[in-house]
């Protein structure tokens, strides 16, 4: 299967702060120097946060690793699991097609697919929220047959319950992942036959099913809030240390993330807490000498700059100036972009900006490299 890179791209990408302080602290997991290994679980970060795997974002990766953005397509066009094009915003069904699922019925499974979800592969359903495709062994032979949505198996599926477990999304439900027929794991179906004294300890679900359940990141999109604490090293206060080459514009400082509080205070996008956002002072138009081209901060692409205007920014040196709150401010009320301005740090990029400096994507900018529609 030829695997491409989607024609229809967004603007831009950058990991929410949190996900990008998960980020961070996962790169310590690897010395110095070899930071690129960490290429596979921040791509994979950033298919969750976005659903599927846009080209912004493995060259956000590729600068963040230091790899040059080819090596990171090569991972991203070799492995299936990545999603190369938009898929359902609440599910990608991944059908396993291989011996003992479609033995146990995988035909039938996508036959439900192409029926209630899209008649081909990797085709939205009519309202965008499925997608699906048939894969190979997902591992989970005994439990045939299987889907898999984002992290979670579904498995000992029969065509009804497929069917259902569609419904049951399309409404709204979460369902909990695992053996769909009542099985705990893979035991046999009449029950087990032997270390019978286990099953009286056992926990209400499998390891697997109880820790979805428990992170509740089963098939939401991600923001890395729910991420549980996979460097524990740091939560002494470690400094996370990130050697390679900068995702441009360099993010500011974030500290080790110790462990996720179970409950946050309410916040902006911006992390201000809530009800603090302040209106910036706005112009009615630009100054005599033009408005600064706003397209130069990234993530700032023709609508947002017009939007911009709209609520009177139209110079590098106001948004420079931008404080905590007016930062939550101008997120809250960016109509369908919100939250950019916290995500792309757009202070930082406008103070280099204003005192006549370039920032990395401002360069590429001016160079022809960044094709804005
Ligand atoms: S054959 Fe389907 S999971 Fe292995």
């Amino acid at each position: 299967m030829l695997r491409r890179l989607h024609h229809d791209q967004p603007e831009s990408f950058a990991f929410t702060p949190a996900n990008l302080e998960w980020a961070r602290a996962q790169l310590t997991k690897y010395p110095e120097g070899r930071e690129a290994s960490g290429v596979i679980p921040l791509l994979w970060r950033a298919q969750e946060q976005e659903g599927w795997l846009t080209k912004p974002a493995i060259e956000y990766v590729a600068d963040m690793l230091g790899m040059a953005y080819v090596r990171v397509l090569e991972v991203a066009t070799f492995y299936f699991m990545f999603q190369l094009q938009p898929v359902g915003s609440v599910a990608h069904f991944q059908i396993c097609g291989t011996l003992s699922c479609m033995i146990m019925g995988a035909e039938d499974l996508v036959a439900i697919a192409r029926e209630k979800i899209a008649p081909e592969p990797h085709m939205l359903s009519e309202d965008g929220r499925f997608s699906w495709e048939e894969v190979e062994c997902l591992g989970s032979c005994a439990n045939a047959p299987m889907a898999q949505v984002g992290k979670d198996f579904y498995e000992d599926l029969t065509t009804e319950g497929f069917a259902g477990l569609i419904d049951r999304l399309a409404a709204g439900e979460v369902p909990v992942p695992g053996p769909q027929n009542g099985r705990y794991g893979a035991e046999p179906l009449a029950g087990l036959s032997s270390l019978t004294e286990y099953e009286s300890g056992r926990t209400q679900y499998n390891a697997s099913v109880a820790l979805a359940t428990e992170l509740g990141d089963t098939i939401k999109r991600i923001d890395g809030s729910e991420a549980p604490a996979t460097t524990p090293w740091l939560a002494g206060g470690r400094k996370v240390h990130v050697s390679a080459k900068k995702a441009a514009p360099k993010p500011a400082p974030q500290k080790a993330p110790a462990k996720a509080p179970a409950t946050a205070p309410a916040t902006t996008p911006a992390g201000a807490p809530a009800g603090e956002a302040k209106k910036p002072r706005s112009l009615k138009a630009p100054r005599k000498a033009g408005a600064d081209d706003l397209k130069m901060i990234k993530g700032v692409g023709p609508k947002l700059e017009a939007l911009l205007h709209s609520l009177g920014f139209f110079h590098f040196d106001q948004i420079a100036k931008w404080t905590e709150a007016e930062v939550a401010w101008v997120d809250e009320n960016l109509t369908g972009f919100k939250g950019r301005v916290s995500r792309d740090d757009w202070v930082a990029q406008a103070r280099l900006l204003a005192a006549g400096e370039q920032t990395e994507f401002s360069k590429k900018v001016k160079d022809g490299d960044v094709y804005k529609t």
